[in-house]
C-alpha cells in the first residue's frame, strides 16, 4: 500500500526511504552528502517541505519543495520525483495531490518546477497535471580552471568583498541590482524584489545568518565612483566541491563594454585562488538572454540541460 508522509528528518528510516530515491535517481550522488543536506538551511527558503511515498517501506517518491518569502511569500518552487522504477503507477500523481494542500496551508498560491528537462517525461507529466511553461532555461556549468585573461575596461575598477557592501558603495550597489529587472519577461510567478539600500542589508543579513559566504564583485566607474555592474556567488555552508552562481548585472548605460565578463572572470579567479576545492560552479539563465549565455561560453561554461520552468496554482 502506498503511504504518503511529510519527512521527519529524526525518522532514520523514513530519511533512507527518501535518499534511496535520491540515489536511483542520481547514482553518482553521495548518501552521506544527501543525508548531511537535509538538515542545511537554505538562505533562499523560508521553510522547506518533504514528502516522502513509501511502499512497504521502501521510498517510491520524494517532494521537497521550497517556500520562499519576501515578495514571492505566495510562492514554492520544488520538485516532485519518483523512483525509476516505479513510473507511470500514479505515485507522482499522488504526491502531488498530497503535496498542495501542505503548500496551500503554508501561505502558498502558486507551485512552480525551476529544473524540469525540456522535453522530458517530467515536462510531459506536468503539462498533464495542470502546470503551464512558464519560461525556458538554459543551465550552464563551470569546470573551474584559469578563466580567459580579460582586461577590465579603461574607465572602470574591479572591487570585491565578501558579506557586507562597503557603506560608500551601497546606494549604487542597490541601483544596479535594480537593473535586473531588465531580464527577459518570463509568466514565472517569480519577482525580482525591490532593491534599495535597505533591501540590500536584509538580503546579505539573510545569506550571514543562513551561513552562507556572499562573495560580490563590482566594476566601478572611475570618473563617478558608482557601481555599475555587479556579479555575486553566494557559497552555501555545504557547498564543497559544487557551488551555483547568483545574479550578474550591469546597468543599462553601461552593458556592452566587457564589464559582465571583467566581474565574472574576475570571480572565477578570485574563487580559485581563494577556495582550491571547489571543481564546478552551475549557473541558470533565461534562454532568451543570449548575452549572458555567451558570456558564461567566453568564460568556459558549457550547457549542461535545457529547462522549463513549469508553474500551477495550488
Ligand atoms: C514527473 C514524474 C514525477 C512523474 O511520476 P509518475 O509517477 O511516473 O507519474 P504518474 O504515473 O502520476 O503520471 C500521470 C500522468 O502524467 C503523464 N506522464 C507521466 N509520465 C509520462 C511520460 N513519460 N510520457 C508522457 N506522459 C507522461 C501521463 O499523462 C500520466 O498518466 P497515464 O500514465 O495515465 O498516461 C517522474 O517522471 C519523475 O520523477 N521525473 C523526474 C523529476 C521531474 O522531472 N519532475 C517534474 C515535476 S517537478
Amino acid at each position: 500500500m502506498l503511504e504518503i508522509k511529510l519527512l521527519d528528518l529524526d525518522d532514520e528510516a523514513a530519511v533512507d526511504a527518501y535518499t534511496d530515491v535520491r540515489m536511483a535517481v542520481d547514482p553518482r550522488s553521495n548518501r552521506a552528502w544527501a543525508v548531511a543536506s537535509l538538515w542545511e538551511p537554505n538562505p533562499d527558503f523560508a521553510e522547506v517541505v518533504r514528502l516522502v511515498a513509501l511502499e512497504d517501506g521502501a521510498g517510491v517518491g520524494i517532494t521537497s519543495v521550497g517556500l520562499l518569502d519576501g515578495v514571492n511569500a505566495e510562492l514554492a518552487v520544488g520538485t516532485v520525483t519518483v523512483h525509476p522504477e516505479h513510473l507511470r503507477r500514479g505515485i507522482g500523481t499522488a504526491l502531488l495531490d498530497a503535496l498542495l494542500p501542505q503548500l496551500h496551508a503554508r501561505g502558498a498560491t502558486r507551485f512552480e518546477g525551476w529544473g524540469v528537462i525540456r522535453g522530458s517525461a517530467g515536462e510531459q507529466w506536468a503539462l498533464a497535471r495542470g502546470f503551464r511553461i512558464a519560461a525556458a532555461r538554459v543551465l550552464q556549468r563551470l569546470t573551474i580552471a584559469e578563466p580567459p585573461d580579460v582586461p577590465v575596461p579603461a574607465g572602470y575598477r574591479v572591487e570585491q568583498w565578501i558579506g557586507a557592501a562597503p557603506e560608500h558603495l551601497l546606494a549604487s550597489v542597490a541601483t544596479t541590482r535594480q537593473s535586473v529587472h531588465d531580464a527577459p519577461a518570463t509568466t514565472s510567478e517569480l519577482q525580482e524584489p525591490e532593491w534599495t539600500p535597505e533591501s540590500v542589508r536584509a538580503d546579505e543579513a539573510e545569506a550571514r545568518e543562513a551561513g552562507a559566504e556572499q562573495r560580490v564583485v563590482v566594476a566601478v566607474e572611475e570618473a563617478t565612483g558608482l557601481v555599475v555592474a555587479l556579479t555575486d556567488v553566494p557559497v552555501h555552508a555545504g557547498d564543497t566541491t559544487d557551488t551555483f552562481w547568483g545574479t550578474t548585472v550591469v546597468v543599462p548605460a553601461h552593458r556592452g563594454r566587457g564589464l559582465a565578463l571583467a566581474v565574472k572572470a574576475r570571480m572565477v579567479r578570485w574563487l580559485r585562488a581563494d577556495r582550491p576545492e571547489l571543481e564546478r560552479v552551475d549557473t541558470g539563465t533565461d534562454a532568451a538572454n543570449t548575452h549572458m549565455i555567451r558570456v558564461n561560453e567566453q568564460l568556459g561554461f558549457v550547457v549542461n540541460r535545457e529547462v522549463s520552468v513549469v508553474s500551477r496554482s495550488c
